[in-house]
């Protein structure tokens, strides 16, 4: 879990902007500027934002209009709307789109502080069930047992597992994705390798190439998967993109060479992200790839291995968010924790931010 926000601060005055920026950079992973929303919306979609702290009142689009951009992503990023004269219906369609907060001119330092953290916590809490729905207890029991075998038996595969659930969703996202499918999608990517236990470790984690014989043990991960997967009633919904997951666009692919439209979405959206991931990380036999030379193989990739309007779908991503995302991944401070985020729904601690911005200055409009 993300320990810090990104946030966007959309405020028309030069002064008050710096001022919103710098109060709210040791809290941030990253403090990004807009003086309009329409400056504002083009960052939206390039970069990964958390929270958007915004004024209401500014040149062109009122900053409610940003509030509306949320609502439309499931309230993702969390809109903290900071005002000098807020009207009743202001107040009202910050509520009605669910505003996390509205903070009126003067405030606190800290109290902004607080307040960004509190909306990054609720924020968090919103995508971990949105990715896998309200997994009731006994589900939870029986992924978290799959999972803790896998990280066990492959801690590797498991960390890669971690990493393409953050790609996976936030590609999908992108691409369109039916927003009622992606519980089932994150389970997939979660536990699409999980076929790997059983495969002997000289297969596994053999430095050179594979022989033949031994590519096909390999391959095998897909339909052990599957088998494992199949006894689980919830995650049934799921098999048909672990069933797929190494199906390539152009039918060269196994374990059904199955072809073009007929690999269901899911598994279309997440070939791609499974093999950015593999090129991005070091493997016994060759070092990793740059972000930037995966999208290159990526794209040459487009119409062979993968669907081309889920290549463009990533293409349009910058190669800063697929860093982003694996730092997301990668700071899960334990995989226990990761997956206690990710398969109950649950308050998230809420961190005071640093004491020291406690009784300082109020900042005004
Ligand atoms: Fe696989
Ligand atoms: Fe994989």
């Amino acid at each position: 879990m993300l320990s810090s926000p990104n946030v966007l601060v959309v405020e028309d005055n030069e002064e008050l902007r710096d001022v919103l920026a710098d109060v709210l950079a040791p809290i941030s992973a990253s403090v990004r500027a807009a003086s309009t929303v329409a400056h504002a919306l083009p960052v939206l979609r390039e970069h990964l934002i958390d929270v958007i702290v915004t004024d209401i009142c500014m040149p062109g689009e009122r900053g409610t209009k940003l509030l509306a951009y949320s609502a439309e992503h499931q309230n993702d990023p969390a809109v903290i709307i900071i005002t000098g004269n807020a009207t009743l219906s202001d107040a009202l369609e910050g509520v009605h789109l669910r505003a996390s907060d509205f903070l009126l001119k003067p405030f606190s330092k800290s109290k902004l502080c607080a307040s960004v953290v509190r909306a990054f916590a609720e924020l968090q809490e919103r995508r971990a069930s949105a990715r896998l729905g309200t997994a009731c207890n006994a589900e939870c029991l029986q992924l978290e047992t799959l999972i803790e075998t896998l990280d066990a038996c492959e801690h590797d595969t498991c960390l890669h597992s971690l990493r393409v659930l953050e790609y996976c969703m936030h590609l999908a996202n992108h691409v369109g994705y039916p927003e009622a499918e992606f519980p089932a999608l994150a389970r997939a990517a979660l536990l699409h390798d999980i076929g790997k236990i059983g495969i002997p470790e000289s297969v596994l984690l053999k430095p050179d190439r594979l022989t033949p014989e031994e590519s096909e043990v390999m391959k095998s991960h897909v339909l052990r998967g599957v088998r494992i997967m199949e006894r689980v009633p919830t995650l049934r919904e799921s098999l048909p993109i672990v069933l797929h997951h190494h199906e390539h666009y152009d039918g060269n692919g196994y374990p059904n060479g199955s072809k073009g439209k007929d690999i269901p979405l899911g598994a279309r959206i997440f070939t791609v992200v499974d093999t950015l991931d593999a090129m991005t990380s070091d493997r016994p036999y060759r070092r990793a790839l740059s972000f930037v030379e995966a999208r290159t193989e990526i794209q040459r990739c487009s119409a062979h291995q993968f669907d081309p309007e889920v290549v463009n779908a990533f293409l349009a991503l910058p190669t800063e968010t697929w860093e982003q995302l694996r730092g997301m991944a990668e700071n899960s401070p334990q995989l226990h924790d990761a997956l206690f985020m990710w398969l109950m729904r649950r308050n998230p601690a809420i961190t005071n931010p640093s004491d020291s911005y406690e009784n300082r200055n109020q900042i005004y409009a």
